[in-house]
């Protein structure tokens, strides 16, 4: 199957696709990006992408590279070239580039990459087992709102987590608070059956899983908190589960050493796998 890239207004094989070395996306990760699945190639929660990637760009003061309309164009074009009916889009969007400098370049486009690639979708067993995850130190600067290429210390926090053969670093604040994970959000169910996780501020990435999830528990009956807890209560919580674009709703039955609840899949995250499920059907037809 051909792969095709889009890369400043062409769309060219992947494997010949490049930016130039003064793209401020590489020399400053001056940029930022979104990660969109789709299915039967019509995006998931696509609108709420493109409104968390316009608002990324304003936060740092980039200029949107084309308007909405032309970005959905392209969007659906760069699907129609790749031939997949399954899979993801990445979204790059850099300050653009110019001669290395760390105040802002004057007249510069803003740089646009789009890259398509297979579904990451949890292997089937993750969903029905669960899977372990360690804590780790928050290492990140203190805009974890914007959803910026500059990734390094998420980096970080996930390779340590393969190098102990777990799936995912949930990241802690020095008093243990527990923030999201290096590539998702978390939730965890208390004893009592409340849905909790951390409140939408700077200290996280708002997730569209996450949002997503949230408005699906509400409409369920389930009862939903969204408050700062730390690594303590989430180790003594019933369920815990971690969410994004690629891995859905991933049971965590291991905290560090700790078994969560039972150590199997709970009620509550059942429910939220099914609602879920459920909601990429009712969008896409799969
Ligand atoms: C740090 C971080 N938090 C949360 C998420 C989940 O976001 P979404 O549900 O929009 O994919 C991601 C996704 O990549 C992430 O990198």
């Amino acid at each position: 199957m051909a792969r095709i890239a889009y890369v400043n207004g062409r769309y060219i094989d992947h494997a010949y696709a490049n930016v130039h070395i003064e793209d401020r996306g590489y020399q400053f990760s001056d940029g930022i990006y979104e990660y969109i699945a789709f299915y039967n190639k019509k995006l998931l929660d696509g609108d709420l992408h493109f409104k968390r990637l316009e608002r990324s760009l304003k936060e740092l003061q980039i200029l949107e590279p084309v308007n909405a309309g032309a970005l959905k164009v392209i969007v659906r074009e760069l699907i129609e070239r790749n031939g997949r009916e399954d899979g993801g889009l990445y979204i790059q969007v850099t300050r653009g580039v110019a001669k290395r400098d760390h105040v802002f370049p004057k007249n510069v486009r803003p740089a646009l990459v789009m890259t398509i690639c297979g579904a990451k979708t949890p292997k089937a067993h993750e969903f029905t087992d669960g899977v372990k995850v360690i804590s780790q130190p928050d290492n990140r600067w203190a805009r974890r709102d914007i959803k910026s290429v500059s990734l390094l210390a998420n980096i970080l926090a996930k390779q340590e987590a393969g190098n102990q053969k777990v799936r995912e670093s949930l990241l802690l604040e020095k008093d243990g608070t527990v923030n999201e994970g290096s590539a998702s959000n978390v939730f965890i169910v208390t004893p009592s059956g409340t849905l909790v996780t951390h409140q939408a501020d700077e200290d996280i990435l708002g997730g569209i899983t996450r949002d997503v999830l949230l408005k699906l528990a509400k409409k369920a009956g389930i009862k939903t908190e969204e408050r700062a807890f730390n690594i303590i209560e989430a180790k003594d919580a019933a369920e815990a589960f971690i969410t994004s674009t690629s891995i859905n709703v991933l049971p965590v039955v291991k905290i560090d050493d700790r078994l969560v609840g039972k150590g199997s899949v709970g009620a509550v995250t059942k429910k939220m796998q099914e609602l879920y499920n459920a909601h990429i059907y009712k969008q896409t037809g799969k």
